[in-house]
């Protein structure tokens, strides 16, 4: 059979409120052009992000109703540690909220003041937490992967060469650990190969730096190593991903990516005197070590999660249904980071409005435009989200490239809702040159984007 159908049928549904154009536009009006602060009743498909959003199994429901609320000891935290260590094979494992508690945490344990952390591309969340120790977070991806039309199959790759000169001019004491987030999120949502990560760990033990691995979406990643490498063409996703561990001394990890869950994070390391410290911390905001800051039902979700999300037929139709979508509206003509990714399609609104200059937010302008056509919502990745104003001239600092990102939740929108968001992309694309750009009215001193207001420009 050539067709790849969703391998699950649906038990619970959860109804769409439709709504017309007319309301959209008043919504989009009172939301200030920023689909951050409208309701999520107001939004017909919600692309906003892949986080937390996943549809859970019965399996998972099932756990939720075993799950063990004791304060400490829980039975649940037992599994949850034990289904952990299993997959990914470090010693300690650390339960928190989600993934941005536990990046802060490790960078609290182990960075100071002018320490610098490598990576491919630090998540903003990363870079945040990096940045309030007084360190500094650095990106060294490929130059492919800074390009959106290149179509190098492992753009989430580190630069090697950039990491060794980064080591040798900044010295081994300056560096506590080193990064890879896999896929790579902020890069377009581009996989690592299993090749890159194993000399990013030959050069970790060559000057003894530990490497930590951003683990979010180690599930897909390990799947796009199986398509793209030769070697592995043949191996389990288990072995892949045992394989990938193997290679660091910890991870960090939001569960409501590749954990389908809706809420949690791990940390995890096999230093056991950092990980002492580690929940000392923990308990401090977290809660106690046996269920950081969860319930124990959330535990038991999780642990079954993980393993859902390393089922083959699940990764097949995951990556097929996100690389149908973005070759449709590649197809179409509608510019995106190719090739596609796991989790998400990025379209290039800089390529698709040259008209709006990046000051006025081509990507935000594309989002609004987007959600008045079809009450789809998706994100900005660009000026808006890593840009600022300088607070001397007023002049916008721009971010590298203007990406709109159509994040896909697991398990939870149908062949039809793809459908859907493929015709309304293509019928804005139509009418791309009518579509002008933004002003930014008010904005935060920090992580801007979630609350900036914006005005239309004409
Ligand atoms: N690392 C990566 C690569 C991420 O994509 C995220 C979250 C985090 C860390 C932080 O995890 O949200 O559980 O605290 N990414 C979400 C997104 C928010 O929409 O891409 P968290």
């Amino acid at each position: 059979m050539k067709t790849i159908i969703e391998p699950f049928r649906i038990k619970s549904v959860e109804p769409i409120k439709m709504n017309t154009r007319i309301e959209r536009e008043s919504v989009l009006k009172k939301a200030h052009h920023n689909l951050f602060l409208m309701n999520a009743c107001d939004v017909i498909i919600d692309l906003l992000t892949d986080s937390g959003t996943g549809a859970m199994s019965s399996e998972q429901w099932a756990g939720i109703m075993r799950g063990d609320e004791s304060y400490a000891g829980s039975i649940s935290f037992q599994r949850f540690e034990k289904t952990i260590q299993n997959i990914m094979g470090f010693k300690n494992v650390i339960p928190t909220h989600q993934g941005r508690a536990a990046e802060r945490i490790l960078f609290s344990v182990m960075c100071k003041n002018g320490d610098v952390i490598p990576s491919n591309t630090h998540f903003d969340t990363t870079r945040a937490n990096i940045e309030i120790q007084g360190a500094i977070a650095k990106d060294l991806v490929i130059k492919e992967g800074l390009d959106p039309q290149s179509k190098h199959p492992f753009k989430g790759n580190m630069d090697i060469d950039r990491l060794i000169s980064t080591i040798e001019n900044v010295g081994v004491d300056k560096i506590p650990l080193i990064m890879v987030t896999i896929t790579n999120n902020s890069g377009g949502g581009q996989p690592v190969s299993l090749e890159n990560i194993r000399e990013i760990s030959k050069i970790a033990r060559k000057y003894k730096i530990p490497f930590y691995i951003d683990a979010c979406r180690f599930a897909e990643n390990a799947y796009f190593i199986k398509l793209r490498e030769d070697e592995f063409k043949n191996s389990s996703i288990e072995f892949i991903v045992t394989e990938i561990f193997k290679c660091a001394d910890g991870c960090t990890m939001s569960a409501k990516k590749d954990g389908i869950a809706n809420i949690g994070g791990f940390l995890c390391t096999n230093d056991n005197e950092m990980a002492q410290k580690q929940k000392d911390l923990l308990i401090l905001s977290e809660g106690f070590p046996t269920y950081g800051g969860l319930a124990g039902r959330d535990l038991e979700a999780i642990a079954i999660g993980l393993r859902e999300a390393m089922d083959e037929n699940y990764l097949e139709y995951r990556i097929i249904s996100t690389q149908y979508l973005g070759e449709k509206i590649s197809e179409a003509g509608v510019p995106i980071v190719q090739p596609p990714g796991g989790h998400a399609i990025y379209i290039d609104a800089k390529a698709m409005l040259p008209q709006i200059p990046p000051h006025e937010y081509p990507g935000q302008a594309l989002i609004c435009e987007l959600y008045l056509e079809s009450g789809i919502r998706s994100v900005e990745i660009g000026t808006v989200m890593f840009g600022s104003t300088d607070k001397e001239t007023g002049k916008e600092i721009l971010a590298p490239m203007e990406l709109v990102r159509l994040a896909i939740p697991r398990r939870t929108y149908t062949q039809s809702h793809i459908d859907y968001v493929v015709e309304s992309i293509i019928n804005v694309y139509h009418r791309k040159n009518e579509i002008t750009g933004l002003k930014m009215t008010y904005q935060a001193e920090h992580l801007r984007h979630f609350t900036a207001h914006f005005i239309e420009n004409n």
